[in-house]
């Protein structure tokens, strides 16, 4: 059998076992017979997650945009790799074969070169899902840079600051982005953004919208231009197997976003291994991710994975409500797609349109259809099993973190059950365990804990940037000897995983990963407010949704002007994505002796849970958690 394509049950049971008990072997035998190697390894894996260290495939060469691009060139140059949906429907959709992928990226690597770019220095890119997002990814590969991109919807103050943790030296951005109705100016945030960021030399522009920008020069260069003149060949870098690949930012339960690390070999082994099995990729399929690149189910399935494979990626520049909410559909009918992976807040906010918006489809080249980023409740399941898959195609429920790179634990469509709200089985190589709040295993089948995977995969993050201390104690410092993830999760008599939600101060936001800690310290900046303490509530469309608490310096502000001004603080210094949903203004918080704000009661009074508040009498202020009660927004 071959271990790469899972073809089978019995296949799947076969490569989990042999995954397990001879783990090196297992990965090793993928990675000879399905990628190009310019040395192959010396030792497949050394590991110590206490301090923490992870090596994979040590002391090998390659560069991963050879295994993406240049070996499909001889027998598929002319098929589609990335099919580029403009947000205008009107706008005609854009096929870029292998070969001229080739071309694109070489010659954005030639000018990256040319622009100073060296092997190992950090490129931050910050453009809309146009092509030349991901062609700026691969260049940056082909060259050993390490990208850093940023998703286009964070503000001028949280570029900066990935922009400066990395100290990156090219930004990589478009004249703005065109986003449903709007235009948004990604050339006017960058320019705020680098007013902070001494390490920045050069931007390279993309023309897009053809809107009114700044330039600064001898900064600025239009990429177009450029390009003009450069080479349409570029030898690609020699890599080692652990050369960071790229940087890709997530929340943190404190302070600043954590740059997580990615290595150049086993993230291309398991994004490749993982895109094949888990969408049942085949030769002539489309598959679709509708991930945004600046997220990493955008690098691992819209790019890596699916290119890794030879396949045809859809990149969509728009929004799912763009003309109007039938976008998606009309989409996957006209391009055929194959497999659609998408996000439970995009099938709930979908879920919840008039049918009419998808009966005109057919939705018939479907095969597969993908979820990730957040549970998917039950109703959200069925709807988007009956109505988009018309019970025909199974839901794979993927769950995974951006520090893990790729998928751990899902169906295998067609193999493995699919279970409503389950992401039941971990994929080959990956070993989870349940723990509990004592720290020890639970060893019973049916149990309930905090999820954990006790050896590593090729793609686990390697360190975080600049801040190996905290990569060791974010990760490997709550449980001995194991890697946690921070959620929790319950598992059924067949060893099915239902994941139920972060146990950390990390908050889904439709499928994005917010710390509270960075939102309040963004609402504490504004100088009315004295506290403030968010939690998330559950949402319909959202999953959850943010609720602050938050006492000011003068009881007398106009609540109303506040409730604005805060959102807008919230939105300079994160983004859109992190705005408050309800905001309470109270005369305190709720603290313990030591004076620690207990956010446990908050999330209670923001989740109506009033009957389980615990024991509240321990409390430095119990009077203000009956006001907090009784002025609750419902
Ligand atoms: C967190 C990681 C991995 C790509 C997108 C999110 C939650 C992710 C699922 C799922 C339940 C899920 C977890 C995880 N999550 N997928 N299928 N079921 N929860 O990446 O931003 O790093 O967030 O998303 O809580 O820890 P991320």
């Amino acid at each position: 059998m071959s271990n790469y394509h899972l073809q089978n049950f019995a296949d799947y049971l076969e490569s989990y076992k042999k995954s397990i008990d001879s783990p090196e072997e297992f990965w090793a035998d993928i990675a000879t017979n399905h990628f190009i190697w310019q040395k192959k390894w010396d030792q497949v894996l050394n590991w110590d997650f206490k301090k923490p260290e992870i090596n994979w495939f040590i002391g090998a060469k390659l560069n991963i945009t050879e295994n993406c691009i240049d070996r499909h060139l001889a027998e598929n140059g002319k098929k589609t790799a990335i099919l580029f949906e403009p947000n205008d429907p009107s706008e005609s959709s854009q096929s870029i074969t292998y070969e001229e992928l080739a071309i694109r990226v070489n010659q954005v690597a030639k000018v990256l070169r040319a622009k100073g770019i060296e092997k190992g220095d950090r490129v931050c890119i910050y453009l809309p899902m146009i092509p030349e997002l991901a062609i700026s990814v691969l260049a940056c590969a082909r060259i050993g840079a390490i990208h850093s991109v940023v998703f286009a919807g964070f503000s001028a103050m949280a570029l900066a600051s990935r922009i400066n943790d990395s100290s990156c030296k090219m930004v990589i951005t478009s004249d703005g982005s065109f986003r449903g109705t709007k235009i948004v100016d990604l050339k006017g945030i960058v320019d705020e953004a680098l007013t902070h960021t001494p390490s920045v030399q050069s931007v390279l522009v993309v023309k897009r919208t053809g809107s009114e920008i700044g330039w600064v020069a001898k900064r600025d260069f239009w990429l177009h231009t450029l390009i003009e003149t450069a080479s349409a060949s570029c030898l690609p870098a020699i890599m080692d197997a652990e050369d960071p690949l790229f940087i890709l930012y997530t929340s943190g339960s404190t302070g600043q976003p954590k740059g997580m690390v990615h290595t150049t070999a086993g993230y291309m082994v398991y994004t490749a291994y993982t895109f094949k099995n888990v969408f049942q990729y085949q030769g002539n399929d489309i598959f679709w991710c509708t991930a945004d690149i600046g997220w990493i189910t955008g690098h691992s399935y819209g790019v890596y994975g699916p290119l890794l494979n030879g396949a045809t990626t859809v990149m969509f520049e728009g929004i799912p409500s763009h003309p109007d909410y039938s976008r998606f559909w009309q989409i996957i009918d006209k391009h055929k797609v194959t497999q659609f992976y998408t996000a439970p807040t995009a099938i709930r906010a979908l879920a919840k349109e008039d049918l009419s918006y998808v009966l005109p489809y057919h939705l018939k080249s479907l095969k597969v259809l993908g979820t990730v980023g957040e549970p998917i409740n039950d109703e959200a399941w069925y709807w988007y099993n009956d109505h988009i898959g018309k019970g025909n195609c199974p839901i794979v429920d993927t769950w995974w973190q951006t520090e893990t790179g790729g998928i751990l634990i899902s169906p295998l469509p067609g193999i493995t059950e699919t279970i409503p709200t389950y992401a039941t089985l971990p994929l080959p190589g990956v070993q989870p365990v349940l723990m509990n709040e004592q720290g020890e295993e639970i060893k019973e089948i049916q149990a309930d804990g905090r999820l954990c995977l006790k050896f590593p995969w090729p793609s686990i993050a390697r360190t975080i940037w600049g801040n190996h201390e905290r990569y060791r104690e974010t990760y490997f410092s709550t449980f001995n000897n194991l890697y946690f993830t921070g959620d929790g999760a319950l598992r059924d008599q067949n060893g099915n995983y239902r994941i139920t939600g972060r146990v950390d101060d990390i908050i889904i936001v439709s499928g994005h990963n917010l710390g509270t800690a960075p939102i309040e310290d963004a609402v504490n900046e504004h100088p009315l407010v004295a506290e403030s303490a968010i939690v998330g509530f559950p949402h319909a469309v959202k999953g959850f949704a943010l609720y602050g608490f938050i006492t000011l310096k003068d009881e007398n502000a106009n609540q109303e002007a506040l409730f604005n001004e805060i959102n807008q603080f919230i939105t300079n210094q994160i983004g859109a994505i992190a705005k408050l949903d309800k905001m309470q203004f109270t005369s305190g918080l709720p603290k313990t002796r030591s004076g620690k704000i207990m956010r446990r009661i908050l999330l209670k009074i923001a989740c109506n849970e009033l009957d389980s508040l615990g024991d509240i009498t321990t409390l430095l202020n119990p009077e203000v958690v009956e006001e907090i009660i009784q002025n609750r927004l419902t």
